[in-house]
This record gives structure tokens, sequence and C-alpha cells, in this order.
């Protein structure tokens, strides 16, 4: 697929409260705004599975709905278990009223 930039969403599909869930190849990834920027991550839970984009946001963390697992949406660190690993985060840039991303 090479390092492109993927067009996935506009920008008012996404609110501070209410992240989605967009498919870029084979890669879930969840997209959150937060304090007026945009941030894409691996949307699922690497403890079991379950997409982070349903689960709940608490300050700068999303919280798994499955097991309660927190990861940091500005770098995709996992904060608490039972999760044992960070998420991978992808560039996402808003450009012509739209949000792009780059997945390789
Ligand atoms: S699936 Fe996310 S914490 Fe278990």
């Amino acid at each position: 697929m090479g390092n492109e930039w993927h067009d996935v969403a506009a920008p008012d599909q996404v609110s501070d409260d209410a992240p989605i869930t967009v498919k870029v190849g084979e890669h879930d990834i969840g997209i959150y705004a937060l304090n007026g920027r945009y941030y894409a991550l691996d949307d699922v839970c690497p403890h079991a599975y379950a997409l982070l984009s349903q689960g709940f946001i608490d300050g700068e963390e999303i919280e798994c709905p499955l097991h309660g697992a927190k990861f940091h949406i500005p770098s995709g660190k996992c904060t608490k278990e039972p999760a044992d690993r960070d998420l991978a985060c992808y560039a996402v840039k808003l450009e012509g009223g739209r949000l792009l991303l780059q997945v390789d």
C-alpha cells in the first residue's frame, strides 16, 4: 500500500466524546478528536478483541469497553492492564476539509 494518505472521514464526523472507526486495507483504525487535534490509533485492543473506539473517553485516555484497559490517545501508550502492549499511531491531517490518514 506504500505510505499513502487515505481520505477517511469528514472532520465533523468525529467529536471529543465520540471517536469513529475506519478501515484502511486490513487495519481497523480509531480516529479521535482531542482539544482541537485529531489522532489515529489501532482500534483493536491488544488484550482480546474489542474495538476501542466503542469504549469510554476519560480525559486523554480511551478505556476498552470489554475489560477496562486504558490507552493514552496522543501517544498510544497502554496505561492500564489487562492489555500489555501499546497501540500503533498513524499520522492524520486535515486537508481540503477532509481527514487524511497515512498508513503503510
Ligand atoms: S479486550 Fe480490551 S481489555 Fe480486554
